[in-house]
């Protein structure tokens, strides 16, 4: 059983090894290395992040595998190789595509995704299946290589996309990772917490990144974990925003101009309200209310409070009784 998991490691790591090569030494990863430079990535990340090439053949792994010794129902099982229904025969799971390996967070290489270099061409990543050695929900892509980073500065940052982890690692912003393309999970904020206990969330500026980040924001905060927002602009995802802005605006304006979660939440009911709208405005008043709440510091309660009066116009006493009305916070 060990012995297995030792195999699949290994075939991982050497196949990370050789798309690497393609990519960079070869005629036929050409195409796909042109792509990254062209979108932004440089050859230094390229190497750091041991990017790579699959051929898009049919079979060109599982020749790879078999001649070195590999059994290939061990790397079916591994998600390197899927079997055609009509002869049972192996074939290559990833072809012609760009190549993340990914780490578990002892630095073993246990998966890919693979990134379809055409656009249209579905899925955009393909991820290998879940494994005995590959549980995306017990991943954080570039986990291992940003601990010390991460450790140092005594923060992580929280990526969607594994462009934007490498983005920002262009930009000296060497503390980030990002989930496998799903929601933030528990066994992942249990390997934040090892290292650090402040996270700055930093999803994409479309509707679902931001939707996103106010629930990862929630579950870190329910999980004792200091939090702020960084907020990308004009719907753009950090990899967007470092290659249209460029790393310093990025480090000052974005990272370092991060949010507090109360101040992103009170941003947040805004959105799809129209505050000149009777109705709407009362329910934006009650959310924050509601919030203000939840909050344990007296000092902030009345911070916050005073805001709102502020903002509407309404008197402290009014919300306070309000207040008194709107019952313990959600949990
Ligand atoms: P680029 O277009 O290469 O810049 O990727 P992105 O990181 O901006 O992708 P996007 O914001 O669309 O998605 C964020 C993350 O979700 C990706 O890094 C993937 O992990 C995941 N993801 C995106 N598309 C797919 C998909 O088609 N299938 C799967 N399984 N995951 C995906
Ligand atoms: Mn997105
Ligand atoms: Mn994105
Ligand atoms: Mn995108
Ligand atoms: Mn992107």
């Amino acid at each position: 059983q060990l012995e297995d998991e030792k195999r699949m490691i290994e075939a991982h790591e050497l196949l990370s090894k050789f798309y690497h090569h393609l990519l960079l030494n070869t005629k036929e990863g050409q195409d796909a290395l042109e792509y990254l430079l062209a979108r932004g990535f440089t050859t230094e990340s390229i190497r750091k992040f041991k990017i790579g090439w699959s051929l898009p053949n049919w079979d060109f792994t599982v020749k790879f595998l078999e001649k070195r010794g590999y059994p290939l129902e061990l790397m079916e099982e591994a998600g390197l190789l899927v079997r055609r229904e009509r002869d049972q025969s192996f074939l290559d799971r990833f072809r012609g595509r760009i190549m993340f390996p990914i780490q578990n967070p002892k630095g073993d290489t246990v998966a890919f995704s693979g990134r379809s270099l055409q656009k249209g061409d579905e899925p955009k990543y393909l991820n290998s299946p879940e494994t005995k050695i590959f549980n995306k929900s017990k991943i954080l892509y570039h986990y291992h290589g940003a601990r010390a980073s991460i450790r140092r500065k005594q923060q992580a940052i929280l990526f969607e996309g594994f462009a934007d982890v490498i983005s920002a690692n262009e930009a000296e912003v060497e503390n980030g990772i990002a989930t496998m393309g799903t929601s933030l999970t528990e066994q992942q904020i249990g390997l934040i917490k090892r290292l650090t206990d402040t996270v700055v969330i930093c999803y994409d500026g479309d509707s679902a990144g931001i939707e996103a980040a106010f629930r990862a924001g929630n579950l870190l905060t329910n999980h004792g974990m200091n939090i702020r927002i960084a907020a990308i602009p004009e719907q753009l995802d950090p990899d967007d925003y470092i290659s249209t802005y460029g790393s310093e605006k990025f480090q000052q304006d974005v990272i370092g101009a991060a949010l507090t979660f109360m101040a992103f939440k009170l941003r947040y009911y805004k959105l799809n309200k129209n505050l000149n709208d009777e109705g709407d405005r009362l329910a934006y008043i009650e959310e924050v209310l509601k919030e203000i709440v939840g909050l344990s510091s007296a000092v902030e309660k009345d911070f916050y409070l005073r805001n709102l009066a502020d903002e509407f116009d309404l008197s402290l006493d009014a919300l306070q009784q309000q207040m008194g009305q709107t019952g313990a916070p959600r949990s």
